[in-house]
């Protein structure tokens, strides 16, 4: 088993394999689908930031044109693979260096044997490149054979669905010429432009066409029998969110890149992403299949990220599909970030300047709803204005209003503390006076005016919310939500402190810009005091939001053939509000974020309790299960938790990955091995390992960057061996 593949052995429309197979660089996604586009499948191509509304509910990441589609004619005969025998079928995603390899050998009715091949990857150099080499071999026969490349603009976004399907964008400024072929697409309502040009070397006995929807490039071939005969097919993809002038700019980079050839562009691009291996690879050694499910997570994270864009951040779903419409949610601050801190300081950064620059958004968005400071969308965008739709379907498909956009307010808390979380590990204290600042002041101050004051039972109390767990709608003091907003004042104030110490000055300019005054810190003091949060410390037990242990109470007690928990008989799935069931961590969850605020015994009490009520409908879940278990001592559970996250897509265990990759849980994944089995945390500002592993694992190698170091841990049954390297 070669660590580092993933290989499909069947030939198949299998939308599933399209979001596994997608390849993407952080500015482009392009789903797995098969170079000849067949009928069902799904193509996806995207763009980050990209995105449109039109007649869709909300905005969202636009589905362009699908530049890598394929076919073969023989003797002006469509040679169609889904109509021949297969012979032989291997495709294959080489994850040390990003391409995706297919090779297929068929027969068609007349007995000629075909073999194609094909190798593409897109880009990680220069990340507007999408490389594709394409071999036909005639294996028993000799006739004309055309190699045809198109560029299909009929894609569509959520092709699949009756009523939502969208096109989101307008073919314009279509040129064909004897160099290049070259097409815009500009969204409709937003007005994007997304310049895409394209050509096939060699560049002869080259017939162009352009059909109404697609734009054709067919290369001429008279090859002798089982002779190999290849096509390489260079596009370059920009947007006006980089230049304006994206003929004449893109034109350049389109010659540039044929000028450099195939071969120079694969290594260049092979040496940018082995560079990004040698810091985030994970090596497990005893466990086949966790080794290579986590390389595989960790390859979906390399994947989404772009460290020069900081006007974009990650989707729900990656660039590898159109669930929750590329949406950036908390998923991004609690799930992903992490690995990006510990490993790409630089991709981290610019995804918290995403926040800094929705800022503005963010404050309009409190306004509106008659707060101050700064309340994040729970979904967002490109410009970061609240993007959730209103409405959505319940799991009978019944229409339901969807109230998470109007009342799953933590998100705001969640990135105050990535913004946090960075500093520590980072110290990048130019980001954090410059811009981060000012979200941690801004978004506690959000929280302060949030919350409303009781005069009866004098305390404050934050009511009507959404907390992590999405099952229990309108609950009153959810716990994750209180205690993570008094965490942000707290946070705030203590910031404040030190800046006004250590930097002095621009605690005046951000005191001015901010404009805080003692009034309102007196305020927020109180509110730190006072904002109730429902935790009975004798008990132990934490109730998730006033009046959760009054619900009908079901235990899980059954589990499907993928080890995922079954709903207990009889409940309703359109109530699930009536019953302590949970979705997806809640309680636990503000333990995995400050684990220092509990005590073990709190933890293992609250963990027993709500592990059983769990229903983890949400892939965010397991992974929290997995690193609260193993701080606990629960270590045979966690380790079941670590494989149902790490397999979320390999296995398809939430049965929807065919409409993204799970980015969260892909986060989730990375956590669980480096804070769970690996445990590390920070403490008194260094890095502290107490790890813990799996019988059958003899070692666990990783490295990761800690205050402008780097670090190579190798952590054995009875060892913990931590080399500083030197970091380039
Ligand atoms: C989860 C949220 C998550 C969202 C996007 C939902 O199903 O409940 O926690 O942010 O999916 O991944």
């Amino acid at each position: 088993m070669n660590k580092w593949i993933i290989e499909d052995t069947k030939f198949e429309v299998n939308n599933v394999k399209e979001t596994i197979f997608t390849l993407a660089n952080g500015k482009i996604g392009v789903r797995g689908t098969h170079e000849e586009l067949f009928e069902d499948e799904t193509p996806g191509t995207y763009v980050a930031g990209v995105f449109d509304k039109s007649e869709a509910q909300v905005k969202e990441l636009v589905n362009l044109p699908y530049f890598w589609g394929i076919r073969i004619y023989i003797d002006d005969e469509f040679l169609n693979p889904m109509h021949c025998e297969i012979l032989e079928y291997k495709r294959f995603l080489n994850m040390k260096d990003g391409t995706l390899n297919r090779c297929l050998k068929i027969k068609d009715k007349k007995g000629r044997i075909t073999t194609v091949k094909s190798v593409r990857f897109l880009s990680f150099k220069d990340r507007n490149l999408a490389l594709l080499r394409y071999s036909v071999i005639p294996e028993n026969y000799e006739n004309k054979i055309h190699i045809e490349h198109f560029i299909d603009a009929r894609t569509l976004n959520l092709k699949k669905t009756s009523v939502d399907k969208v096109k989101h964008y307008l073919i314009k400024n279509t040129k064909i010429t004897d160099e290049f072929v070259y097409t815009e697409a500009h969204t409709r309502d937003l007005k994007y432009i997304v310049s895409i040009i394209s050509t096939i070397v060699p560049n002869e006995n080259i017939l162009r066409r352009n059909l109404i929807d697609a734009i054709i490039q067919s290369h001429e071939f008279f090859p002798e029998k089982g002779k190999e005969v290849t096509i390489d097919v260079y596009t370059s993809v920009i947007s006006s969110r980089d230049t304006d002038n994206l003929f004449e700019k893109n034109l350049n980079l389109l010659k540039s890149a044929t000028n450099k050839g195939f071969y120079k562009l694969y290594e260049e691009h092979k040496k940018e992403i082995e560079k990004l291996w040698n810091i985030s690879n994970i090596e497990i050694e005893g466990d086949e299949k966790a080794d290579k499910a986590l390389r595989f997570n960790i390859f979906v994270l390399l994947s989404m990220a772009n460290p020069e864009d900081d006007k974009v951040s990650l989707a729900a779903k990656g660039l590898h599909g159109e669930g929750y419409k590329g949406h950036v949610f908390w998923d991004t601050e609690i799930y992903m970030l992490p690995f990006y801190i510990y490993s790409f300081p630089k991709a981290a950064r610019a995804m918290l300047m995403y926040r800094y620059h929705t800022l503005k958004a963010a404050k309009e968005n409190a306004k509106k709803n008659g707060y101050k400071g700064a309340q994040f969308a729970w979904e967002s965008a490109d410009t970061g204005d609240e993007e959730t739709p209103k409405w959505g379907k319940d799991y009978y498909g019944n229409k339901v209003r969807i109230w998470t956009g109007d009342i799953e307010y933590h998100i705001t808390a969640d990135v105050a503390l990535g913004v946090v979380e960075y500093l520590k590990a980072t110290e990048d204290w130019n980001f954090f006076l410059n811009y981060g600042f000012e979200i941690l002041l801004e978004t506690a101050r959000f929280w302060a005016s949030r919350a409303e004051y009781s005069k009866e039972k004098d305390r404050y109390e934050i009511n009507n919310v959404i907390g992590p767990d999405e099952f229990h709608e309108h609950v009153n003091n959810n716990f994750y939500t209180n205690f993570l907003a008094r965490w942000n004042i707290i946070k705030a104030i203590e910031y404040l402190n030190i800046v006004k110490e250590k930097y002095p000055e621009i605690y005046s300019k951000i005191k001015k810009k901010v404009q805080i005054t003692e009034d309102e810190l007196n305020h927020w003091r109180d509110v730190i005091n006072k904002l109730f949060i429902p935790w009975d410390k004798e008990s132990k037990l934490i109730e998730q939001f006033e009046g959760y242990f009054m619900l009908e109470d079901k235990e899980i007690k059954e589990f499907d053939e993928k080890n995922m928990p079954k709903w207990p008989k009889g409940v309703d799935l359109s109530n699930l509000n009536k019953y302590q069931l949970i979705k997806q961590p809640d309680v636990i969850m503000a333990m995995f974020i400050l684990p220092e605020e509990f005590d073990d015994e709190t933890k293992k009490v609250n963990y027993e309790y709500y592990e059983k009520r769990t229903m983890h409908k949400s892939s965010l879940s397991p992974s929290i299960y997995a690193i609260l278990g193993l701080s606990i001592g629960n270590h045979e559970k966690a380790y079941q938790h670590f494989m149902r996250t790490a397999l979320v897509d390999l296995e398809n265990n939430q049965e929807n990955t065919e409409h993204g990759i799970h980015a969260a849980s892909a986060g989730g994944t990375w956590q669980a091995a480096i804070f769970g089995f690996g445990g590390m945390k920070i403490k008194e500002n260094k890095l502290e390992f107490k790890p813990w592993l799996p019988k059958h694992w003899k070692s666990m190698k990783f490295k990761v960057i800690f205050k402008k170091k780097l670090y190579s841990v190798c952590i054995t049954k009875n060892n913990v061996k931590v080399t500083e390297k030197a970091l380039f």
